[in-house]
């Protein structure tokens, strides 16, 4: 079958190569599939080197669409569609934009920073949900910046470590400040981070709270990729944090009450059903096993009742809603869904 179908895209390329039209009673199917790859293209400018490169991006573009098809299913909570990641296979995105989480709490020197820095910030963050709000959006209230895009390089870590910071600043300080994730992926090494190959938003707050703050963005831009440390800028501190504080784990009710307090760094499982998220209320197919770093910066209810966690993600604004996705909240599991609360946590100023 994939020999049949690599054989009609390499005729298909020729004709395309050789401008000849087909006539749709000579290949019904294939030609507004290659027509909206080629439209696909153009919206997200991507060009192929070689006609062997473009029938196999076509191939893979192909077997995306037909998944994102069979998701789309009527009742469906969410919905898939096509965006930058469509010519992508499953292994392809997995080692460009998620990561292999290693377990932090295994290093001894990652348990005396967490007893230290817990001990500096406070023991708070428990599941008392009492006071927390039906809904918060730290976004109407100013807390949270621009969706931000980590390009082809596993760091979403440090983008969740950062938008934590710049959510408790905005809150104690009344200012805003985007600031600078290439300062962590560069500088932060040595410990359980590991620039574009994948790290820990924990790590990343305590690297900061230890070098004493955090530059802004302009001062120290985003490249996407992991460079020597602008050792210069290390002294720049736009923002300063005490430390960091977890969450306690597989408490929906916990989270609550702490994103009531301000964004919140949590790691999740990214499906190839993510990959591929545009709307709705994202409720699966995940598991637990976590491969993504992401911050919750609020929650609701939609007007029929189901809730959510509002999510910023790393992808840029053209992924799921803007760049957020909604994820089901109050699930049945402790875990919550995709893993996403098994290990929050957040800055503290
Ligand atoms: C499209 O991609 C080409 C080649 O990578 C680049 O030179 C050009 O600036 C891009 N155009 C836009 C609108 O992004
Ligand atoms: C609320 O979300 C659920 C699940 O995504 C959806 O089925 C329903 O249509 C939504 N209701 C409204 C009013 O948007
Ligand atoms: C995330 O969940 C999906 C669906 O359950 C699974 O196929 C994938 O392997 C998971 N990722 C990791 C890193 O386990
Ligand atoms: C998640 O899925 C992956 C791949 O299917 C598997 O290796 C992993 O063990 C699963 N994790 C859990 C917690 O089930």
């Amino acid at each position: 079958m994939a020999t049949t179908s690599a054989l009609l895209a390499l005729v298909l390329l020729a004709s395309l190569l050789a401008g000849t039209v087909f006539s749709d009673d000579i290949v019904p199917i294939h030609i507004p599939l290659l027509d909206r790859f080629q439209a696909w293209q153009a919206e997200y400018n991507r060009t192929y080197a070689t006609p062997e490169e473009f029938q196999q991006r076509f191939m893979v573009y192909s077997e995306n669409v037909k998944f994102i098809e069979t998701m789309n299913q009527p009742g469906s909570s969410y919905e898939l569609g096509e965006n930058q990641f469509a010519d992508l296979t499953e292994e392809e995105f997995k080692d460009t934009y998620l990561m292999k989480l290693d377990n932090v709490a295994s290093s001894p020197e990652a348990m005396a920073l967490t007893v230290d820095t817990m001990n500096r910030a406070g023991t708070s963050g428990g599941s008392n949900t009492n006071e927390a709000p039906n809904s918060v959006d730290w976004r109407t209230k100013g807390a949270v910046t621009p969706v931000k895009s980590q390009q082809h390089c596993g760091s979403c870590w440090a983008f969740a470590a950062v938008a934590s910071i710049e959510g408790v600043h905005k809150i104690k300080t009344g200012r805003l400040v985007s600031l600078s994730e290439q300062e962590i992926v560069d500088c932060d090494r040595g410990g359980n981070n590991h620039g574009c190959h994948g790290g820990h938003s924990s790590s990343a707050m305590e690297w900061v709270t230890r070098n004493g703050g955090l530059t802004t963005e302009s001062d120290y831009p985003y490249v996407g990729r992991q460079g020597q440390c602008m050792s210069d800028k290390l002294g720049h501190h736009a923002a300063k944090i005490r430390g960091r504080q977890a969450v306690q784990g597989k408490n929906e009710g916990a989270l609550q009450h702490a994103v009531a307090g301000r964004p919140v760094a949590v790691s999740i499982n990214a499906s190839r059903a993510f990959q591929f998220y545009k709307r709705g209320i994202f409720s699966g197919p995940c598991n637990t096993t976590r491969n993504h770093a992401v911050t919750v910066v609020g929650y609701g209810a939609n007007a029929s009742g189901h809730k959510y966690w509002i999510v910023k993600n790393s992808w840029g604004e053209r992924w799921g809603e803007k760049g957020y996705v909604r994820m089901q909240r109050g699930v049945r599991a402790r875990e919550g869904v995709c893993g996403i609360a098994i290990a929050p946590f957040y800055a503290v100023m």
